[in-house]
Formats: structure tokens, C-alpha cells, sequence
């Protein structure tokens, strides 16, 4: 059996996380889960509901809840981060901020992804930090903290020997829809895909060695990258802003049709249209606020009143997703995800050390990633840049440099000059001033 530790705890993806993780008990024996945050009393509010998820299932896992790393972290197998460094009082910000200076608002996109990581940098590393002092030594961190294509280039570059497996649900998030478009299981799709977190393309969509991209495609030009009963898409990503999101498959796809892209790429490829259709006083942090924050916490209270837990925080891929990682991890089965790897040839005309999203087969030893190859030049192109941003980035966060974080700013896609570029970043300076460094 394994002992396991949830790192942001105090998340509302918690319970969700948890159903996942009872549902495969039997891939993953576990005697202890125990939860850790630095909000020990958020935390302590979402371990009521986790709690009363594992009493269904089990009386034979410990559970402990904790603000102590060491109680947290001594001799555990696995961790799974989650933290939100700010949490969604600065998500909003985040969105926010740029919006004012019509500029894409998102989370991990643009500026607002550039702020939230120079904020979550320097935490990620102290959790590293605090895993190897205290777990075992052949314990795994699965990662879905984001920005998680920053937060990947930075342990790279500062903790390059961790055992740290970013993941990310938004490939598999996009390859539920696909199966439910094309009628099939999400298990019988064969992807092909490269790229960066939040900014690849799948390449090949196969069910029994056929393929089925053009059919996909064509779908995505009448109803974008939606079925019409929406019903299977899980609770999260059947919100309104998630509907746009998908639907907007259609606008990339109209104009670049060669591969399936990630709904992310639309913040880069579209800005104007973006900026165009988003509402700047209330975003998708406002939208998460009232909806899946406040839904938690009422379940909460209204367990501790009555006794009766609500599911109102329904198993999506998120949840299944980071525990089939986990299992192949633990089991060593070697099974094939999409996931961040550093590419060291993998994409030979990309950067050797660029952190790629690509299939790789994951063995207890890691994720073996398999040989993409060369990719056509508008999408290096496109990465090289994204690339750019990102790396500089880390840079600006390990020499506290104001230059290098205004370059990063400036190269990204979504800022149209470096003007624009320069008021955003002296906005966000003074909104993290407790959590950046100094620049
Ligand atoms: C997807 C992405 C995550 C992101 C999340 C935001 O799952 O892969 O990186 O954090 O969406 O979802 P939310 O419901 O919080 O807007
Ligand atoms: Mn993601």
C-alpha cells in the first residue's frame, strides 16, 4: 500500500480528486492520504467533504490534515500539487489587469500566466525542497500547479534531478469531446500531438488504426469542437466560458485546418477577438468564485448540519486523469499519456531543452517519451517564441531582473507591442507585491 499527500489541500478540485482516487483503490492501495496546505483553515472545510467521500468507500485509510510539511511529507509514495499561489482573489487580478489594457485576460496565457508565474516559482521549488527532505526516495510529485508550462521550465532549470511529473487535463479534457463527437470511448482514441503546455496541436485522432481527423474537422466547422448534448462534457467544462472556449475550435481551425489545436491557442492566434468577447468586470475567476467555490462550501456546511454530502463535485477527467498517471507510475505499466517531458531530441528542430507536451509511455522510472520528430516551420516558429517568453521568464525570476521579465512580456503573443507590454507588467508589479520578487 501507498501513502499519499495532497499539496494544496484546501483546493476545491480536492473531493473530485479523492472520488478518483477511491474509484481505484484497487490500482492503488492506499493506507494514508494526508492533506497539506498553507491555508490550514480552508483546508480544514474541504477535508470535511474529501473525509465523507473515503467513508464511502473505506474505514481503513488514515487521514491527516496538516500545515507542517514534515507531517505531511515524511515517507509518503506520491504527492500530488495543486496549489494556487494567490488563489482567485489574484486569479483576478491576473484576468483582469491585462483586460484593462485590452489585452487577453487568462489565467495562464498571456500576461496574466506570466504573473501568476513569477508568483508560483519560488513555492513550487520549497515543495520540491520539502518532498525530498521528507518522502521517500523513490517518491513522485504528479504536478498539475500551473502555469504549468512555466512552472515545468522552472523546476528544469532549478531542480533538474527532481522526481517531478507535470501533467496537465486539458489534452485529455479536448479528447473526451473528440470521443464524444465521434461516439467511441476516450480509451479507444490514439492521439498524436506536440507542442508546449497549453499551446500544442494533436497531429493524428485514430479509433481501430483509422483516421479520423478530417471527420473531426468537419464537425469543428458546423458546432466547433461540441456535440450537441453537451451532457457528457463534465460539470466544469460545461460552464458558459468553457462553451466559448470550445466553440472557438472553429475560428482556428477556419483558418489553419491541418491539425487540432488546443482551445488555449486561441488566446495567441486570436487576441483581438478575445479581447473583443470578453467581459471585463467579470471573468472566469468571478464565474469559478460564485459557481465551484461557493458550491463546495455550501456542500460543506450543509454535510456538517445534516449528515447528507451532496455530490455536487462530480469526477471529471481532472480527477481520473492525474490517478491513471499515478497508477502507471506506481504499477509501472507503462502506459502512453500526454504529458511534459523534456525534449532532448524528441522534436529535434526544437530547443533540447525546452519542457514539450508529447505521448510518452509512463514507467515507475518516469515518462519515456516517444519520437515525434521534426515539426513544419509556422508551428516551431510559434513555439520558438512562446518558448522564448517562457524561458526568459524563469530568468527574470531567478535574477529578479525588471529587463528580462519586460522581454518576456514583449514576446509574448498575445501583447502587440512592447509599449502595451511595459504597462502591463508595471500594473502587475504593483498588484504582486507581496508575491513576486523584486524585479
Ligand atoms: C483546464 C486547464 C488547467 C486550468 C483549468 C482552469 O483544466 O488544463 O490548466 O487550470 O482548466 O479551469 P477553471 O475551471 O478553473 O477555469
Ligand atoms: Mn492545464
Amino acid at each position: 500500500t501507498f501513502k499519499l499527500a495532497v499539496a494544496g489541500g484546501g483546493s476545491t478540485y480536492t473531493p473530485g480528486i479523492i472520488r478518483s482516487l477511491m474509484d481505484r483503490l484497487e490500482d492503488l492501495p492506499l493506507s494514508e492520504i494526508r492533506f497539506y496546505d498553507i491555508d490550514g483553515e480552508r483546508q480544514a472545510k474541504v477535508v470535511v467533504a474529501a473525509k465523507a467521500v473515503i467513508e464511502e468507500y473505506t474505514d481503513k485509510i488514515k487521514v491527516i490534515d496538516t500545515t507542517d510539511p514534515q507531517t505531511a511529507f515524511e515517507d509518503v509514495d506520491f504527492v500530488f500539487a495543486q496549489m494556487r499561489v494567490g488563489k482567485y482573489a489574484m486569479r483576478e487580478l491576473d484576468e483582469k489587469i491585462p483586460l484593462s489594457h485590452n489585452v487577453v485576460g487568462q489565467e495562464t496565457c498571456g500576461p496574466g500566466g506570466l504573473a501568476y508565474g513569477l508568483r508560483t516559482i519560488a513555492p513550487m521549488i520549497e515543495l520540491i525542497d520539502y518532498v525530498e527532505k521528507y518522502a521517500k526516495e523513490t517518491a513522485w510529485i504528479v504536478n498539475y500547479s500551473n502555469p504549468a508550462s512555466i512552472v515545468a521550465e522552472g523546476v528544469r532549470k532549478l531542480r533538474p534531478n527532481s522526481r517531478v511529473l507535470n501533467i496537465c487535463d486539458m489534452p485529455v479534457a479536448t479528447m473526451r469531446n473528440i470521443a464524444a463527437i465521434l461516439g467511441v470511448e476516450r480509451e479507444e482514441l490514439e492521439v498524436d500531438y506536440f507542442g508546449l503546455n497549453h499551446f500544442g496541436w494533436f497531429t493524428s485522432i485514430k479509433v481501430d488504426g483509422v483516421e479520423r481527423l478530417p471527420e473531426i474537422r468537419e464537425h469543428v466547422y458546423k458546432y466547433g469542437l461540441l456535440t450537441e448534448d453537451i451532457s457528457k462534457i463534465d460539470y466544469r467544462h460545461a460552464d458558459s466560458s468553457w462553451i466559448k472556449t470550445f466553440k472557438n475550435i472553429k475560428l482556428i481551425m477556419d483558418h489553419f485546418p491541418e491539425y487540432l489545436p488546443n482551445p488555449y491557442l486561441q488566446y495567441y492566434l486570436f487576441p483581438d477577438h478575445i479581447v473583443e468577447t470578453s467581459n471585463k468586470e467579470y471573468t472566469r475567476a468571478n464565474e469559478v468564485m460564485d459557481g465551484r467555490e461557493k458550491t463546495l462550501f455550501e456542500t460543506v456546511k450543509k454535510y456538517e448540519e445534516t449528515g447528507i454530502l451532496e455530490d455536487s463535485f462530480a469526477v471529471g477527467v481532472h480527477g481520473t486523469f492525474i490517478v491513471d498517471v499515478t497508477v502507471s507510475l506506481a504499477q509501472n505499466l507503462g502506459k502512453r499519456y500526454l504529458v511534459m517531458v523534456e525534449n532532448n531530441g524528441t522534436i529535434p528542430n526544437l530547443p533540447a531543452d525546452a519542457m514539450i507536451e508529447v505521448p510518452a509511455l509512463i514507467t515507475s522510472d518516469g515518462p519515456k517519451p516517444e519520437f515525434v520528430g521534426d515539426i513544419p516551420y509556422f508551428y516551431k516558429a510559434m513555439i520558438d517564441q512562446q518558448l522564448a517568453s517562457e524561458k526568459i521568464l524563469v530568468e527574470a525570476i531567478v535574477e529578479g531582473s525588471y529587463e528580462k521579465a519586460l522581454q518576456a512580456f514583449t514576446l509574448n503573443k498575445t501583447l502587440p507591442s512592447a509599449k502595451v507590454a511595459k504597462a502591463v507588467l508595471d500594473d502587475l508589479i504593483e498588484a504582486n507585491k507581496e508575491y513576486w520578487p523584486t524585479l
